[in-house]
């Protein structure tokens, strides 16, 4: 069905921002994705090259913001682009973060803090606690850290990296576990590689707290026909991206353990 969300809007990129060495925040004009929720993702078109599925990182004053990381042809293209060029974009699209305004633990890694970041913006004045935990491979691939440290309740910013280049030499699970050990929280949130939040999800089981995970998997329609993005019987793009524990227990034996690759063959993370 062609509905406003799924017809092709062309926009032009109004700012450009580096985060990193291989992340840029590109903002654009767009009515409709201006009121998505926190956890929702966009198809951006990039001209003669490809559509790509991004999470929403911001919205403010009529305007979407999403953070890029360059990873191949579609996303070094628009890691190409300038301010004023044209882009194609379709959505919002999908689930989203119920937004719960209790005790939140958020727990992002790599480009996966980019809708967190968004979340922390909606809950920042209303959560009891708002604490985040953010893992990357190495200091320059931690991202939003002053924005973050700024909306988090004080000292609840924990930084992990794999080489010990910034915060604590770890994996994110480490500090999660050591948290969930010494205090209760309402709800935890996290985006990510699969592999992690898989293990987010089996220590949020542990504690029992409840657990909504955004989920990354290859998409390609982002309609919910094509069947690329599967995981046990859900649709990333249609039934998530967003999934809660009771979902999250069904695909249990897939999550971070193994997928479809662009042939549609199973491939193990
Ligand atoms: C719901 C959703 C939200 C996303 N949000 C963001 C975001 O906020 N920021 C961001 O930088 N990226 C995000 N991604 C991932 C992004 O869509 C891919 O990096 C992009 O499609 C890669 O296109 P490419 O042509 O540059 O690279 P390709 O040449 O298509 O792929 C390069 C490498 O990236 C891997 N890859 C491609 N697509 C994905 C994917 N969906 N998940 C994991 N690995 C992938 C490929 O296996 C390959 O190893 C999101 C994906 C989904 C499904
Ligand atoms: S991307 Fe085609 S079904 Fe989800």
């Amino acid at each position: 069905m062609l509905t406003a969300a799924n017809t092709l809007r062309v926009t032009r990129v109004s700012s450009v921002r580096v985060e990193s060495p291989t992340v840029k925040t590109f903002t654009f004009k767009d009515k409709l994705c201006a009121k998505a929720r926190p956890g929702q993702f966009i198809m951006i078109w990039i001209p003669g090259v490809d559509e790509i599925p991004l999470s929403i990182m911001n919205v403010e004053k009529g305007e979407v913001s999403v953070a890029v990381k360059a990873v191949g042809e579609a996303t070094c293209a628009l890691h190409g682009m300038k301010v004023g060029d044209k882009v194609g974009v379709r959505g919002p699209f999908g689930s989203y973060f119920t937004e719960t305004p209790g005790r939140v633990l958020l727990v992002g890694g790599g480009t996966g803090v980019a809708p967190l970041l968004f979340l922390a913006k909606r809950l920042s004045a209303r959560a009891k606690r708002l604490a985040l935990v953010m893992g990357a491979k190495t200091k320059s691939e931690l991202l939003f850290l002053d924005q973050f440290t700024a909306l988090c309740t004080a000292k609840s910013m924990i930084a992990a990296t794999e080489d010990g280049s910034y915060g604590l030499k770890c994996l994110a699970t480490e500090p999660v576990e050591t948290l969930l050990k010494k205090e209760n929280f309402d709800m935890i949130y996290a985006c990510g590689p699969e592999p992690m939040v898989r293990q987010i999800f089996l220590i949020a089981e542990k504690y029992v707290i409840p657990i909504e995970a955004s989920l990354e998997r290859l998409m390609r329609c982002g309609l919910g026909l094509c069947g690329s993005c599967m995981i046990g019987k859900y649709r990333v793009c249609k039934d998530g991206p967003v999934f809660n524990a009771t979902q999250l227990r069904e695909v249990k034996d897939e999550l971070g353990v193994s997928k479809l690759d662009f042939d549609g063959k199973r491939i193990r993370f």
